[in-house]
């Protein structure tokens, strides 16, 4: 009985095999993955299916320019929802072992993971409103490469998931040599009453508009504590170097341009001056302290 089964099937696979196929280049071309993905919508795909999520056009220009926080997340709520282990394996309790840039008075609470320092703690929610996308701009999980195939996205950085001079930006050197004040902040900072509004009340006052940080709450904390500034200016400065910030001109400054702003733009990137993707923060502000 089984074998007549066999046979019949065999049959009928070798009859199908043989007829002509009906397929034209173009059910092949549609078949085929999207030459560009400009032109793929980046609808939710189910979020089981591996490879179309990793694949999901939502991580590449131009989608995820206008990505929001919300949709990121259907897929990653991992970033943001386990914190760091109380003790490592070895039995080193994290609350014992502060690092030097966690001594700064605006670190609080307990040791948490990168990405929660950054958009869910109390500190972090009121100075800044950081976006998935203010950091991610895409990344090529195949080779972290942006010009190796026609397909991927120009302009990546080689080997990153986010452009360093994202992070430069908030963790650059203090550039003391541009302001007057004689070397660094922690040996100098004393001659101004480690007070950085001793001069910015009236210096470079247009600051800090742009869509990922809380200008006005930024000016109220720093009032009253100068690590608020200190700890975006060279506090927690990660390069060597400072970031080459726009130059806003602010009302009563002097009309020639410093030697070394000479080329700067007077203007903060465009894309941080856009009202942010138009959903409802995923992590809404804390009332104000
Ligand atoms: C449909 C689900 C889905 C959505 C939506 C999604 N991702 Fe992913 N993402 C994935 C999967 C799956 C991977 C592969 C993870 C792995 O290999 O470990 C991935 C990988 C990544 C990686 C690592 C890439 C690498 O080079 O290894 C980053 C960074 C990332 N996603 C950021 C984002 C950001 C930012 C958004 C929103 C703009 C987003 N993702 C939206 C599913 C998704
Ligand atoms: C302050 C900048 C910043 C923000 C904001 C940010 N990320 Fe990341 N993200 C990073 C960096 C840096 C890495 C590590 C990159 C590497 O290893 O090359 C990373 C890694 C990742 C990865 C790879 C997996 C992992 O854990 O290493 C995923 C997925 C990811 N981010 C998703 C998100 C999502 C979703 C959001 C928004 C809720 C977000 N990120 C917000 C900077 C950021
Ligand atoms: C808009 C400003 C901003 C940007 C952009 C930014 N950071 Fe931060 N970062 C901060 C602030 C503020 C803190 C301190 C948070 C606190 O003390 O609670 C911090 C803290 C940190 C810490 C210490 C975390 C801890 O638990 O002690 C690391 C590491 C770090 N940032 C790395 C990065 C990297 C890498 C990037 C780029 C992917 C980046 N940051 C981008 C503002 C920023
Ligand atoms: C002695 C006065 C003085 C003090 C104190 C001072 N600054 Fe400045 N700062 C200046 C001057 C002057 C400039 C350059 C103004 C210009 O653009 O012509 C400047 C520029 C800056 C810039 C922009 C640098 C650039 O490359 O565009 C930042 C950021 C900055 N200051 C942060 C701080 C922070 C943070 C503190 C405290 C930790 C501080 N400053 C303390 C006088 C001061
Ligand atoms: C949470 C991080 C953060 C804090 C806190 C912070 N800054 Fe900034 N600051 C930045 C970033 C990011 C930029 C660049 C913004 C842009 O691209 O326009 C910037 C730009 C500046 C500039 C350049 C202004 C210009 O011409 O555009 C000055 C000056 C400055 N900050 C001084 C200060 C002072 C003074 C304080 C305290 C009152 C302070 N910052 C607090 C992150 C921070």
């Amino acid at each position: 009985m089984r074998w007549i089964l066999c046979l019949l099937l065999a049959a009928a696979c070798g009859s199908k095999r043989s007829s002509p196929s009906k397929a034209t280049a173009e059910d092949l071309a549609k078949a085929l993955p999207p030459r560009t993905l400009r032109a793929v919508d980046p609808a939710p795909v189910d979020p089981r299916d591996y490879q179309r999520a990793k694949w999901n056009p939502i991580h590449f220009r131009p989608a995820i320019d206008t990505a929001t926080d919300q949709q990121c997340l259907t897929c990653h709520r991992e970033v943001l929802e386990p914190s760091v282990r109380a003790t490592s394996p070895a039995g080193v309790a994290a609350a014992a072992s502060l690092a030097w840039y966690q001594t700064l008075s605006t670190y609080q609470g307990d040791q948490d993971t990168f990405h929660r320092r950054h958009l869910v703690t109390p500190y972090a929610q009121s100075v800044m409103q950081l976006r998935c996308t203010t950091c991610h701009q895409g990344s090529d999980p195949r080779d972290e490469n942006g010009a190796s195939s026609a397909t991927a996205q120009p302009g990546l950085t080689l080997r990153k998931m986010v452009a360093p001079e994202i992070c430069q930006m908030c963790h650059g050197s203090f550039p003391y040599q541009s302001m007057g004040v004689p070397g660094p902040w922690s040996e100098f900072g004393s001659a101004f009453n480690n007070n950085c509004l001793t001069c910015h009340a009236a210096i470079r006052t247009v600051r800090h508009r742009v869509n990922y940080l809380k200008a006005a709450e930024i000016e109220r904390l720093a009032a009253t504590n100068s690590d608020v500034c200190y700890g975006c200016h060279g506090g927690r400065a990660w390069y060597r170097t400072p970031f080459p910030y726009p130059r806003h001109l602010w009302p009563g400054a002097p009309t020639a341009v410093p030697p070394w702003a000479t080329g700067r733009a007077t203007e903060s990137a465009a894309r941080f001056l856009a009202p942010a993707p138009s959903d409802a923060p995923t992590h809404p502000s804390p009332a104000t302290p």
